[in-house]
């Protein structure tokens, strides 16, 4: 039977398009002397500087850490992971063995409750769904979540001779270390009411793409201009209430303008790149700071 671990070395559970571990040595240099009353993370994803945040400034933030995703399945799951880890696995090892025996787009069809004619079959609920998510996840081409326009998961399917889905000691040491249930939350961004002064937000928004035909993330589209004004505005406002705030996005010359009156650095994935030959070729993404983070 799998331990039940209390330490903070967890590893997000899925891949996730975005994901920060590679520049969460670069960010933790701007919250690792900071002690706020609480930490909120309005865009979590697969959640990697959250896991961090508890490792930096210590585990009792979850007691009072607020995670949020708009993505209501991958906000299903973190909850099944953390009230009910153990028949969460029970059901990630069964749709293992329905993956093995009738492949992944079996899964993918009964994920979306549609057959490949179009005909309505009975959809994968609850726990079930959340392990679903899993096990498509590992097995899907590069750990891409992509709806097309009617809401149906369309990603084929990735070319793994034996998949790893799932870490049962990693996922008993998340289901420990998540929030409590009503800090686990799918809304809007900016519709999280209980952020105070002295609290500390970081957000990853899905990046504005550095140019028109870039389409590296594959929610770019649901996240157009508007809206990425509209999360300037909501950075402002917290700023402005004293709130710690970290934003991450892309170097393009759009968000340079719409932050301009903010610390904008430019930081680069991997801890060792320090020399200018080094950086060459590599892209920089912005890490922009509120003036509580740039003062402390
Ligand atoms: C760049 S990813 C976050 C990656 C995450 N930091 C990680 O390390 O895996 C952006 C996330 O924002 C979520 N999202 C998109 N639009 C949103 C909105 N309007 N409000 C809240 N979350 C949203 C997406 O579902 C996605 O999980």
């Amino acid at each position: 039977m799998a331990t039940v671990l209390t330490g903070t070395d967890v590893k997000p559970v899925l891949k996730w398009a975005g994901g920060k571990r590679e520049l969460v040595p670069e960010i933790r240099e701007f919250y690792k002397n900071l002690s706020p009353t609480k930490y909120v993370e309005p865009f979590f994803g697969g959640g990697a500087v959250y896991f961090d945040i508890l490792k930096t400034l210590g585990i009792q933030h979850k007691e009072t850490a607020i995670i949020n995703d708009v993505n209501q399945d991958l906000i299903d799951m973190y909850r099944n992971i953390k009230s009910n880890p153990k028949e969460l696995l029970y059901c990630c090892n069964n749709l293992k063995k329905e993956y093995e025996e009738h492949g992944y787009y079996f899964l993918r069809e009964k994920f979306n409750g549609l057959d490949s004619n179009k005909n309505n079959i009975e959809r994968f609920e609850g726990i079930e769904r959340s392990a679903a998510l899993i096990v498509i996840n590992r097995t899907c081409f590069n750990g891409l979540y992509r709806v097309n326009s009617n809401g149906f998961f369309n990603v084929p399917k990735g070319s793994y001779k034996n998949p790893r889905i799932v870490d049962e000691d990693n996922l008993y040491k998340l289901s420990n270390l998540l929030p409590k249930m009503e800090n686990i939350r799918c809304q809007e961004f900016d519709e999280i009411k209980d952020i105070n002064k002295g609290d500390f937000v970081y957000f990853d928004p899905p990046y504005y793409p550095l140019n028109e035909t870039s389409s590296f993330t594959a929610y770019s589209s649901s996240f157009g201009k508007n809206e990425q004004i509209r999360l300037k505005d909501y950075f402002k406002k917290l700023n402005e209430s004293g709130v710690y705030v970290i934003l991450s996005n892309s170097s393009s010359p759009f968000i340079e303008e719409i932050y301009s009156e903010f610390q904008i650095l430019k930081i680069y994935a991997g801890r060792n790149i320090n020399s200018k030959a080094q950086k060459r070729g590599k892209i920089p993404e912005f890490l922009i700071l509120g003036d509580s983070v740039v003062s402390q």
